[in-house]
Order: C-alpha cells, then structure tokens, then sequence
C-alpha cells in the first residue's frame, strides 16, 4: 500500500512534458490524465482535483498502456490491482453469505471492468469556494479507496456531512449502485463528496470494480420476494441516465430504472 501511494506521490512530481502524453478528456481513453472530468470552457464549477485512471484488467491487455515512470510503476501497480481485486472478491463474497446470493455470485460480467483511479488535490487557498470532488454516489458495483494522511472525504448522513476518519493502513470500502439495484435495493450506497485543503497536498487511491458493457444489471432472483424493485438494464444505459439525465443523482438515476409500486 505505502509503495503505491508513493509511486503515485512520484507519479504527480514528474515534469509535466511527460504527464503531458497521458493528458485527455476523452472519456473512452483507457489511460489518462485531466485535471476535471470536463473542460474548463464547458464545465459550469471547476473542482479542484487532478485525476489519473487507467484499467486494471486484464493485465495483459492493459499494462502497455500504463505509465513507465516512475521507473517502478507497472511493477507496483500491477501487484497492488491483483491483490485488490483478489481483496475485493473476498469482500464480495461475505456480502453474498451475508445477504443470502450463491458464492462467487459476482464474478464474471457484473465485475469485469477493473479501473484505478488516483485523485490528486493541491492546496486550494479557498476550501470555501470549490470541493475537490462533487457530492456523488459511486455508480459501479464496489470501490475500495486508500487514502494518504490528509483528511477530506465526507459522507452525507442524517443530512450532515461527517468526515470519514483516516486510520493508517485502512481501506474505505464504498458499495456502488449496481450492489444497490442486484442487492434489490438492500444495500445503502452512500453520498459523499471531497473538500480541498489549504496547506496540504492529498492523493487517494481508488479502486473500481464493475460491470462489463454487455451485462445485464437487474435485482438477483433469490433477493426478490414478489416484485423486483428495479428493472434490467445494462451498465452504459445506467451510467447515460446517471451522468446526463440526472446530472450523477443517485436517486433520480434509480427512480428511472424502478418498478413502480
Ligand atoms: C471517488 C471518490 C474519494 C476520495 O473517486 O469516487 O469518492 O477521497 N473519492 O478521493
Ligand atoms: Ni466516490
């Protein structure tokens, strides 16, 4: 975990002429850089974060396009998102025991697309004015988030926000609103969102586990008992509804793809 977080520190020091070669905001880039996830001239608040992300899996196919500075890079990363994943299957399958789903129920289309995600926040000089990332649910199936020494993730609870606490060495675990829709609504995805620091540099690392393109997301059989809560849909017709439609409303995303009582 520390030579990961380290290497990304690295990563984010490295002369801007070779960040720059990863620098995109396409979306469909299966390796980039960006410092919003839209451009300055059409982005109605800009949030202070720069963000790196590249796909995990499978290894073979994605490593070449990973960075190979610091020198250790593809080295360290690549270890660190076989052992998530791996930590992350483990994780899925107590939620499985605990909610009553087969073993390995998960494995497959519903959690094909592995990505890493690092967000890196500068120090902001008005924490008061922007937020380093957006009051958001995560919309995939399961994330798991390690965070540096620099308190700002927040939770919005009982409708206040509460800082979640840094403890060395833990990881955040996020369900995502696909574990919500399969789980047929017995899990709680939370809202939470990043504020910036006015002294301190902070880097998170995230890890996201989804769904395939072609898979069909719908609430799993032995979890229904008369109707099912949510319709089938697939993940990139979930992700156009949250992202345009409702504007990364986890709510109003989800009442477009609930039965109606
Ligand atoms: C995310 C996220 C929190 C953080 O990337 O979806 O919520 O602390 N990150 O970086
Ligand atoms: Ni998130």
């Amino acid at each position: 975990m520390d030579d990961t977080m380290n290497i990304y520190k690295e990563f984010f020091k490295l002369p801007g002429e070779y960040k720059a070669k990863f620098y995109s905001n396409d979306i469909n880039k299966s390796c980039r850089l960006c410092s919003s996830t839209l451009a300055y001239d059409t982005e109605e608040f800009h949030y202070w974060r720069d963000n790196f992300t590249h796909h995990c899996y499978p290894l073979e196919e994605y490593i070449m396009t990973w960075p190979n500075k610091p020198t250790k890079y593809r080295e360290v990363v690549s270890e660190y998102s076989i052992e998530t994943r791996k930590l992350l299957y483990k994780i899925l399958d107590m939620i499985c025991k605990g909610v009553g789903l087969e073993k390995g129920y998960f494995e497959g289309e519903l959690s094909k697309t592995n990505v890493i995600s690092v967000n890196h926040h500068i120090p902001c000089p008005n924490p008061s004015l922007t937020l380093g990332m957006p009051v958001h649910s995560d919309p995939n199936l399961i994330t798991l988030l390690q965070q540096c020494d620099v308190p700002g993730l927040q939770i919005l609870k009982d409708g206040k926000w509460i800082g979640v606490q840094l403890i060395p060495h833990a990881i955040v675990v996020i369900p995502g609103l696909q574990l919500k829709v399969i789980s047929n609504d017995r899990f709680i995805t939370p809202v939470h969102r990043v504020v910036t620091h006015a002294k301190e540099v902070r880097t998170t690392i995230g890890v996201f586990l989804g769904p395939s393109p072609k898979s069909l997301i719908k609430p799993a059989t032995p979890l229904v008992r008369t109707e099912p809560e949510f319709r089938a849909f697939t993940y990139p017709e979930f992700l156009k509804t949250f992202t345009a439609g409702a504007k990364c409303d986890a709510q109003f995303a989800l009442n477009h793809f609930r039965n109606k009582a």
